[in-house]
């Protein structure tokens, strides 16, 4: 209710910010990591946050290994329930799998504590990792500052909205920040994309946008700690037609985010590939748009259409919204027509677009059908490499926006 409560981060003091990081040595520091284990981003002072969360990413890959040893042992002991009638005797019933709570318990502290210092936030307590992603409870409220709301928009489709909404999410949930991805689009391939199963997607966006059900009610967990979605459900192909006769049509999502997102550092909105009342909701919703471009012969034309959208949007609904950034994807430096579109892009966009550019990588392509992000799927190819850079710029970013907020009202 105060207008004293910025949207945002706490703030910090300055000298608390961009500490100079000692390089990590790449050295098994942690119990349990494999003795020689190659650090896939180079551990350099001036990119401590891809290097804590690749590092994190690695751990949290082998805990996606062990979740599936112990799925697989769960399956395995219900297969033999099946076979053999009596029931098993306590002592023999697979052992816990302690694996991924202790891995988490392992990493999180580690990569959290230093991420969190590199981004000059407070560092959460334990009783804040009590609420695990992947444990299947909510989020509960920690610092009560807004969540920092991200559209992830292009009219465009398949220019890499979902993969980067993705892989970005993951990427910021590795560095400890709690993500939730919302699929705004009624094709679902984030839902797809992230393994969420059939019987998980009874309820999603367009209960939220058209019955009104709450986010808790409607957010899942996904394999990635840390990080939720609002999946889409088959109705939401009909939701922009729905929506056309209901109350406050433009402001659905703003409303259930305000009401149900205060306990997420981050929320990432996968739009559809349209300009249509589902993108209106997700920017009239968010703080900001960032726009995935593929450095192909149409792409200015298609971005100073999507500019004109925020504008307006900007004027009539939502008036703190901003373009936060422009990241190239599926970017090929050996075509002349990329290199050529990406300077045209930077030369009208300037520093709105980020040094990072998202490579064609085949690996970002495969990752999808496994049900789970490329981050996870390879860490080392150079698409996983490069949403690892692209978050720490997004908190980078994010991070300079707190100090301008602070030094404005100062
Ligand atoms: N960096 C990349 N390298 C190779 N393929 C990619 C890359 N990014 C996305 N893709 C693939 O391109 C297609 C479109 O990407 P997607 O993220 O679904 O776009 P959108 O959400 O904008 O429609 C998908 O098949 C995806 O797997
Ligand atoms: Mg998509």
């Amino acid at each position: 209710m105060t207008s004293a409560n910025p949207p945002g981060p706490p703030p910090v003091p300055p000298e608390t910010q961009e500490p100079a990081l000692a390089p990590v040595q790449p050295t098994p520091e942690l119990p349990g990591f494999p003795a020689g284990m190659p650090w896939p981003v180079a551990p350099t002072p001036d990119r401590p946050l891809a290097h804590l969360a690749a590092k994190s990413l690695l751990l949290s890959a082998k805990a996606a290994a062990a979740r599936q040893a112990a799925a697989a042992q769960k399956a395995a002991a219900a297969r033999a329930l099946a076979a053999e009638p009596a029931p098993i005797p306590a002592a023999a019933a697979p052992a816990p799998p302690a694996t991924e709570k202790t891995l988490e318990k392992i990493a999180a502290p580690a990569a959290q504590a230093a991420a969190s210092a590199a981004a000059g936030e407070r560092v959460p307590t334990t009783e804040d990792e009590s609420t695990a992603g992947d444990s299947g409870a909510k989020p509960i409220a920690r610092t009560g500052a807004q969540p920092r709301i991200i559209a992830i928009a292009n009219q465009k489709g398949g220019v890499g909205k979902t993969t980067t909404a993705v892989n970005l999410a993951t990427a910021l949930a590795a560095c400890g920040k709690r993500v939730l991805i919302i699929d705004l689009d009624p094709q679902g391939n984030a839902t797809t994309g992230l393994g969420i199963e059939r019987e998980q997607r009874k309820t999603g966006a367009y209960e939220l946008l058209i019955d009104g059900i709450s986010l808790a009610a409607a957010t899942k967990p996904t394999s990635v700690p840390n990080m939720w979605i609002l999946p889409t459900t088959p109705d939401l192909a009909g939701a922009e037609i729905e929506l056309i006769d209901l109350e406050r049509r433009e402001f659905r999502l703003r409303d259930a985010l305000a009401a149900g997102a205060l306990n997420y550092d981050f929320v990432l909105i996968d739009c559809p590939p349209s300009l249509t009342l589902l993108t209106l909701n997700a920017m009239v919703a968010a703080d900001c748009v960032l726009v995935p471009l593929q450095c192909e012969f149409y792409a200015l034309e298609g971005l100073s259409q999507l500019t004109k959208t925020i504008e307006r949007v900007k004027k009539h609904l939502n008036p703190v919204l901003e373009i936060q950034g422009v990241v190239l994807t599926m970017f090929d430096k050996r075509s002349s027509l990329n290199e050529q579109v990406a300077s045209d892009v930077r030369a009208h966009f300037g520093d709105r677009v980020y040094d990072t550019a998202i490579p064609r990588n085949v690996r970002m392509a495969e990752a999808p059908s496994h049900g789970i992000p490329a981050l996870l799927y390879d860490v080392r190819c150079a698409g996983s490499q490069a949403y690892i850079l692209l978050a720490s710029e997004v908190l980078k970013r994010e991070l300079g926006r707190v100090g301008r907020s602070l030094s404005g009202a100062a």
